[in-house]
């Protein structure tokens, strides 16, 4: 409707002979407007399934929050692109989103899982794909979080992809990921220290890890050890 009214304003302008009216900066204007509006909204939808995380399992929306952080620092020193950093952030944030679809019996269980509870749980990356391929603009990321529990030997799932078959986002995701479980206190058992961490990322090199991606990782670790350890529950003094 707004196109039409200025359309026949411009028109009358111009029929009496006073300055061009630029329609095309106008359009151009609109456009941009539109998709401002665009992103506000879809970053507001990404806040919003950030919060569900959140109500879902607190350590979980935490947890993707400190994650979408380091991923953007990895990713700039493994050379991603800038353009492609808000897929990476998106990821990172809403790689586990999936996990909603797991009821909270299995997700929280305490002590062993039976087979078919970890049959579920593993399905949590194809929820994750299901719900983010649906934003507009976010098909990377869905890629990325869909892959975010391969191995880099092909035993991971949900797919056994291997080596470079694997998104580099997915890989990196991956190590970040295992990091922050591991340095993380559950209710079940006390996070490992940071020195254990690396070395079980290390010792994983070439098999589950990208041997590249966690040796980018590990300085970016260590500078935020005080934070990290802060943020997990235990101090780094005690952890280091
Ligand atoms: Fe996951």
């Amino acid at each position: 409707m707004k196109a039409t009214v200025d359309y026949m304003k411009a028109a009358t302008i111009a029929e009496l002979g006073s300055p061009i009216v630029d329609d095309s900066a106008w359009l151009r204007l609109r456009v941009k407007e539109l998709e401002e509006q665009h992103l506000t909204f879809r970053n507001s939808l990404i806040c919003g399934f950030n919060q569900l995380l959140d109500l879902k399992d607190i350590s979980t929306g935490v947890h993707s929050t400190r994650l979408a952080e380091w991923a953007i620092r990895v990713a700039r020193k493994l050379n991603i692109p800038e353009e492609h950093l808000y897929q990476v952030e998106v990821a990172a944030l809403l790689h586990d989103i999936g996990k909603i679809g797991v009821p909270d019996a299995i997700l929280k269980k305490q002590g062993p899982l039976t087979p078919d509870e970890r049959a579920l749980i593993n399905r949590h990356p194809e929820y994750s794909w299901s719900i983010l391929r649906l934003f507009p603009g976010l098909e990377d990321a869905s890629l990325y979080a869909l892959h975010h529990h391969e191995n880099l030997d092909g035993t991971g799932y949900p797919a056994g992809l291997k080596e470079t078959e694997i998104p580099l986002v997915s890989r990196i995701v991956s190590v970040i990921d295992a990091y922050d479980a591991m340095v993380s206190n559950r209710c079940y058992r006390k996070g490992l220290p940071h020195t254990e961490a690396v070395r079980r990322l290390c010792e994983s090199s070439g098999t589950q890890f990208d041997l590249q991606v966690v040796q980018a990782f590990i300085p970016i670790a260590e500078q935020e050890a005080d934070a990290v350890f802060a943020a997990a529950g235990t101090s780094a003094e005690a952890a280091l």
